[in-house]
């Protein structure tokens, strides 16, 4: 396999039960400029089952594959299982620290979680509910690990909800930024080269950042776009090389609690 697939990126839709139609300009200039379209969590506004038949319906207009994570918001109504039922029956394949290969380029995804970031991360210390919390990051992180060990593509596109480093939560109410993303997330993506990450959850944050290994980061949550680029369609475009066979990634030798 050769040539390119060009990735279409947004997150943070928010729909509610009265979105229907809201995102038909949207899904057409989409449709129009990518093979393959990515959303990046809080694709419902409650977790409502309500709200996934809505955006089912509004998705029946992509007629492009439609791979997605979820977001926290996507979880407020216990009914986070309906929600996914739901989009897969709208041809929406939901990953969850798993992978798929599409057109010759990977794609991995999980949620991910808070935590905050660096040094200032939170730690695995005192108190269980602390212990538990830090816990959720570090599984989220784990499972982000493995999606990725199973790409053999030379393309490898990530998807998340919360945010891997810093660069695209600044701009946001500094009191918030461990409620917006982990560093935890972003070893995985430095040690498997992942190509390009894509996210959302940060409203207010900034559009582009980079990790440590230099890989390009995008949040694309839509209020960010919409506000950002009032004069574009808000969503991101990423071409990348389509190629099945790439040299396996190197043997996981770290510890498997990822570092800061
Ligand atoms: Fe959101
Ligand atoms: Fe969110």
């Amino acid at each position: 396999m050769t040539g390119s697939v060009r990735v279409a990126a947004v997150g943070d839709l928010h729909c509610t039960k009265g979105s229907l139609g809201a995102f038909q300009t949207l899904f057409s200039r989409i449709g129009e400029s990518a093979d393959v379209l990515v959303l990046c969590g809080d694709l419902t506004d409650r977790g409502l089952a309500d709200e996934a038949r809505v955006l089912a319906k509004e998705l029946q207009a992509v007629k492009m594959p439609k791979i997605a994570v979820l977001g926290n918001h996507d979880f407020e109504s216990d009914a986070a299982a309906d929600v996914v039922e739901i989009l897969a029956h709208a041809e929406v394949t939901i990953l969850d620290g798993t992978a798929v290969e599409l057109s010759g380029v990977g794609f991995a995804g999980v949620k991910g979680f808070a935590g905050g970031f660096g040094e200032r991360a939170l730690q695995a210390w005192g108190e269980e509910p602390i212990k538990t919390f830090v816990r959720a990051a570090v599984d989220e992180a784990l499972k982000l690990e493995s999606a990725l060990a199973r790409l053999r593509t030379l393309g490898r596109v990530v998807l998340l909800h919360y945010a891997p480093v810093l660069d695209t939560v600044d701009g946001e109410p500094r009191e918030i930024y461990p409620f917006l993303g982990s560093s935890r997330l972003e070893e995985p993506l430095n040690r498997y080269a992942a190509s390009v990450v894509f996210h959302g959850h940060a409203h207010r944050g900034q559009p582009e950042g980079k990790t440590a290994g230099g890989v390009p980061v995008y949040n694309v949550a839509l209020p960010l776009l919409q506000r950002l680029y009032p004069d574009r369609s808000p969503f991101r475009v990423v071409e990348i090389p389509a190629q099945s066979t790439a040299p396996a990634p190197p043997p996981v030798t770290a510890s498997r609690e990822p570092t800061q």
